[in-house]
């Protein structure tokens, strides 16, 4: 088990060296900096650890921001912050949003923080299925811009993640909700055909804490069996939610079902905070324009900031992957960092069918290039979860930071 231990503080090192010296199997490496000001090499052995132990000091800007770099940098360790009594409540905040596993205070006996280190250090697999039985993956669309196709792709691949029944022998359904949060907008309840109601407006109105009665009454199905939860028929002002409904909101939806899609709204409200400390995945839908690789990079910026450990993936709507690449093309996945796996094709006809209609393209279009180029995403997305029982160990990995 690799350990590196981070500090500037020789009478620390020396106190923490020891106590992880003496438990069998770890390999302790030491660094004589503080977090903020680890050298490239450190950097990149703390990437390949399975735990980075550091002291925290009152200095948190420096800190967070390094600890933001590290876990963007990649790498699957846990982190553990011993703190002096002097970091403030706030800071220690914000050091648990930039992704530390947990904090202890330095006062913390050395047998009980042996404890702790074992506990952070034991694979994954094992430390956290039992505290993670049923937390469903929250995927979130997003779009560089209006009309390029975001909820078109939130309906098609929800449904997707479906899975089909199968005539003969077993079926491969899962439990999938798609969430409207695009409140003032919204068209999800017009892609599939469904009543829209209130819920989300008498929820807003009433300051509701959403319970399982309230949602169930909310919630529509659709035939097929995907469970919607539509923006409202009226307006409602985009900030009337609060940021701890929602939290509470996609908490409960967790546990009631597999998956929980959610298309949001273009605009930056407070309460997309809990949704991207949430989230698991985010898609946004974009194009390698310009402006469009202008506004993603804005984008991921924002998001990134809000959930460093968040999966960002662009999807280039109505276009379709090129054999060859053009120039505008390499330049945008340049600066946008990323490969452009998925490529929804520009398929006006299909797309306008299956909204009038209101089906999932699966029903009205199953063989055109866009319908199969989701279910390919939903497919991608199902493998980097993993099967059930890997289902656990990845939101294990998110819970465990
Ligand atoms: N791949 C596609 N090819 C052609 N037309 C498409 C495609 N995807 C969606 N459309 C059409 O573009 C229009 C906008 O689609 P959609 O509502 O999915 O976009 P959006 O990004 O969610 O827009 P909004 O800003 O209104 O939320 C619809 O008429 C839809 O049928
Ligand atoms: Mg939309």
């Amino acid at each position: 088990m690799d350990i590196v231990l981070i500090s500037e503080d020789p009478a620390f090192s020396e106190r923490l060296g020891a106590i992880l010296d003496k438990q069998p199997g770890f390999a302790v490496t030491r660094c004589d900096a503080s977090l903020a000001r680890m050298n490239g090499k450190a950097t990149d052995l703390a990437k390949v650890s399975e735990l980075i132990v550091f002291k925290a000091t009152p200095d948190a800007q420096d800190e967070t921001e390094a600890l933001r770099a590290l876990i963007a940098a990649g790498g699957n360790a846990r982190i553990l912050a011993v703190s002096d009594s002097s970091i403030p409540f706030g800071v220690a905040h914000s050091l648990l949003r930039a992704g530390v596993s947990e904090i202890v205070p330095d006062t913390i006996e050395d047998a009980e923080l042996a404890k702790v280190v074992n506990r952070l250090a034991k694979p994954r697999r094992l430390t956290l299925i039992s505290q993670d039985q049923s937390e469903g993956h929250v995927i979130v669309i997003s779009k560089a811009r209006g009309g390029i196709g975001a909820t078109t792709l939130a309906v098609n691949l929800a449904d997707q993640l479906c899975g089909k029944k199968k005539r003969f022998g077993k079926s491969e359904t899962r439990k999938v909700i798609l969430v409207d949060l695009d409140l003032q907008f919204g068209a999800v309840a017009g892609f599939l055909d469904l009543q829209s109601n209130d819920a989300l407006y008498s929820m807003a109105r009433d300051r509701i804490e959403p319970d399982s009665v309230f949602l169930q009454q909310s919630i529509v199905t659709t035939p097929s069996g995907l469970s919607v939860l539509t923006a409202p028929d009226g307006f409602m002002p985009l900030n009337a939610l609060q940021p701890d409904q929602v939290r509470f909101l996609i908490n409960r939806l967790r546990q009631m079902y597999d998956y929980v899609v959610i298309d949001l709204p273009p605009a930056m409200v407070d309460w997309l905070t809990p949704v991207l400390e949430a989230a698991d995945h985010l898609l946004i839908v974009s194009g390698t324009s310009v402006p469009f690789v202008q506004q993603t990079r804005r984008l991921i910026d924002f998001f990134k900031d809000q959930n460093p450990s968040l999966r960002i993936e662009v999807v280039v709507g109505q276009e379709k992957k090129p054999l060859i690449r053009s120039r505008r093309q390499t330049e945008a996945a340049k600066a946008l960092q990323t490969e452009f796996k998925h490529w929804l094709p520009h398929d006006p006809k299909s797309a306008e069918d299956a909204m009038d209609r209101g089906r999932p393209l699966s029903e009205t279009a199953s063989r055109s290039p866009l319908t199969k180029e989701i279910a390919q995403i939903a497919t991608d997305l199902l493998k980097l979860i993993g099967t059930k029982a890997n289902n656990k160990t990845a939101s294990a990995d998110r819970l465990g930071r």
